[in-house]
């Protein structure tokens, strides 16, 4: 046993479970301890996540996954079990103790942690440079851009020195595995003779952190000006860096774009860096990659709007953009870019229930000069004053590339925006931009309206459109096997519950009472199977149901059985005995309540017997007869629960 329960049920207790589901959910408060927000694990757009602070668990009413707050981050982190818990460990400052992991299972440490703490040792090291002779270099160049101090370490700038190996060298004697630093993308493996070398030599570093918080790559920058070399070395992909899932200032200015629900998509590391500086935390930029629809997924958890800032020189071409750009490609303002059919149209991201503005900088200037010279304030109003909605900046763009000059021309960037508007979501949507369309276009909205049904039809049209993969969420957790329907009787949903809720006394007064298979053949019959083997290998508890102990059926089951039930307050609590009584009778009325729908159900059939044997002579008949009021005893008895007194 690698980690004991009791430092389980620590770490459980010292987690903020909101705060950690918070990360990556917007979460709407609805009620005391109850908070509701878009499932992360499949694509809504209409709430049904709701996680429950009360019973420490989440639950979504749309794809049936749930659990506890190790679940969560097993799910959105891809790690195991084990894994979530030290991590949550760490973040809330529980100590877990070396020796409660023991060597086989320091060894199998997963090959993300590896990486990871390779990765966080490497952003260290790249720091301290700044201090040093040669990192003094890049220190005066990061303040000369205007960084203070503050930003430099909140984001973790830093250093990497003029030479092959001086990352090498400092992970090693510091005991790092140099296959791993390969691996995290951190050296390079010499290709004649043995040996490693440093990917990053003498660049000013940009750690990339997870939305998670964790270091997962680097941007590295040219300190002086070399046209021979690229101006940005970029971490490759690795099992802990995947490029189209994260974004730069993501981590950092989440509360930010959770605040003003906006994120604002700017091009460089530069340029999130100034506009955080400036107090427009939430600015977000891909890391040298263009935006993909895992991106705008992840944006869509925070934030409902996009807003594509763009430098002036760029705005409409498409072609230099890497992130921005890319969302404006599909537009077809850039028919000859052959990345266009991979990149995301904004009718994508409309699809995904983001709106999307864009804003182009004066010619000259990019977000970071225009934070520097004109100041942060200058910037927000610029924001507020030149945004356009989609149909806007497509049409200027399609202006500026002369696409406007004929009828033809006209028509078909028409054509092209209806597109874009068949895709939106909703109705209602479709009819605001329907009208903007005709606004920009100067078409009557009548005309438009019928056009756009024939969009609709055209099977060219919506072939041309490309699908986005709704499961782009993340590598499937281990989902539980959706159980599209799950057949609960409300009796004994409630007993299940309060077996959960109460242990084994409860488990004894209920499984002592009632059959297995007066549950639901199902996920309820299969859930109080599962209790029953619970209940023969230690006590009963629910905690070991959430976190997953007994199969991720249960766990949902009981994530989806708690999730919907009030909280016994602590006053009650206290008063124990009670709370059981009152427990222990709903115990009590939920099996007569089940048992007389079993018996009920038996009796219709029965009834149907009678009516069949009525045709086959008296014998028969009466035999049948005798049978159906033996359940009408059994079920007078049911009812006086004479059922509890067998063993009285
Ligand atoms: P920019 O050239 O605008 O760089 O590229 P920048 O971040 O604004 O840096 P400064 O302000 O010129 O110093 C924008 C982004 O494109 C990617 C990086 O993500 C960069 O932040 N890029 C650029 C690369 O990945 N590789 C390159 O060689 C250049
Ligand atoms: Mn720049």
């Amino acid at each position: 046993m690698p980690i004991s329960d009791d430092k389980i049920a620590e770490v459980r207790a010292a987690t903020d479970l909101v705060a950690v589901i918070g990360d990556t959910v917007r979460l709407k408060r609805q009620g005391a301890t109850r908070f509701v927000g878009l499932c992360p694990f499949h694509n809504e757009k209409s709430p049904s996540f709701s996680v429950d602070a009360a019973h420490g668990l989440y639950y979504c009413f749309g794809c049936h996954r749930g659990g506890d707050v190790f679940k969560f981050v097993q799910d959105t982190e891809g790690v195991g079990f084990l894994d979530a818990v030290r991590h949550l460990a760490e973040r809330f400052g529980v100590p877990i103790p070396e020796d409660e992991a023991d060597d086989a299972d320091r060894e199998r440490a997963t090959e993300a942690e590896a990486l990871t703490a390779a990765l966080r040792f490497a952003g260290k090291f790249f720091y301290r440079q700044l201090g040093t002779g040669e990192g003094a270099e890049a220190l005066a160049y990061l303040r000369g851009r205007g960084f203070t101090d503050d930003t430099i370490k909140a984001y973790g700038l830093g250093y990497a020195p003029d030479r092959w190996d001086a990352l090498l060298n400092a992970a090693l004697e510091a005991g790092y595995d140099p296959d791993v630093l390969e691996r995290a993308g951190l050296v390079i493996r010499r290709r004649e003779k043995d040996g490693f070398y440093d990917r990053y030599r003498g660049r000013v570093m940009f750690p990339i952190f997870s939305h998670t918080g964790r270091v997962v790559g680097f941007g590295g920058r040219q300190l002086v000006d070399d046209k021979t070399q690229p101006k940005y070395v970029n971490s490759p992909e690795t099992a802990v860096y995947q490029k189209s899932r994260v974004l730069y200032g993501l981590y950092a200015g989440r509360q930010e774009i959770r605040r003003t629900e906006e994120a604002i998509l700017v091009e460089g590391y530069t340029d999130v860096l100034a506009m955080h500086q400036a107090g427009l935390a939430n600015a977000v930029a891909t890391c040298g990659t263009a935006l993909t629809p895992d991106q705008v997924q992840l944006i869509g958890r925070y934030a409902k709007r996009i807003v594509l800032l763009y430098d002036a020189d760029n705005a409409g071409t498409g072609a230099a953009l890497k992130g921005a750009g890319t969302v404006v490609a599909n537009l077809g303002l850039d028919p000859d870019d052959e990345q266009a059919t991979r990149r995301m149209g904004v009718g994508e991201v409309l699809k995904k229930g983001l709106m999307v503005y864009a804003v182009s900088l004066p010619p000259g200037d990019d977000p970071d000069s225009y934070t520097k010279t004109h100041g942060a304030e200058k910037l927000r109003e610029y924001l507020g004053t030149h945004r356009m909605d989609f149909v806007a900046f497509a049409r200027r763009a399609a202006e500026r590339a002369g696409r406007l000059a004929t009828a033809d021309g006209q028509a078909e960037v028409t054509d092209e925006l209806l597109d874009v508007v068949a895709a939106l979501p909703s109705p209602l949507l479709q009819q605001t931009y329907l009208k903007r369309v005709a606004e920009e276009m100067d078409v009557p909205t009548p005309s438009l309206a019928e056009r756009l049904e024939q969009v609709r039809r055209d099977p060219r049209r919506r072939a041309a459109a490309p699908a986005v993969a709704d499961a782009t969420l993340r590598p499937e957790p281990s989902a539980p096997p959706a159980p599209a329907e799950i057949a609960l009787l409300p009796p004994e949903r409630e007993l299940l519950v309060l077996m959960l809720e109460h242990g084994d006394p409860m488990v004894e007064l209920v499984l002592g009472h009632m059959a297995l298979d007066e549950f639901t053949d199902g996920p309820a019959r299969r859930l109080a199977a599962t209790v029953a083997e619970a209940y023969e290998e230690g006590p009963v508890e629910r905690d070991g149901f959430l976190s997953g102990k007994y199969g991720p059926e249960a766990q949902a089951l009981v994530a989806r059985l708690l999730a919907a039930r009030p909280v016994v307050s602590d006053g009650w609590a206290k008063e124990g005995a009670n709370v059981r009584i009152d427990a222990d009778e709903s115990a009590k009325s939920a099996m007569t309540l089940l048992k007389t729908a079993r018996v009920d159900a038996e009796i219709e059939r029965q009834e149907g017997r009678v009516r069949v044997a009525a045709g086959q002579g008296t014998d028969a008949l009466e035999a049948e007869q005798r049978r159906l009021m033996a359940l009408h005893t059994l079920r007078r008895e049911v009812q006086a629960r004479a059922f509890l007194h067998g063993d009285a």
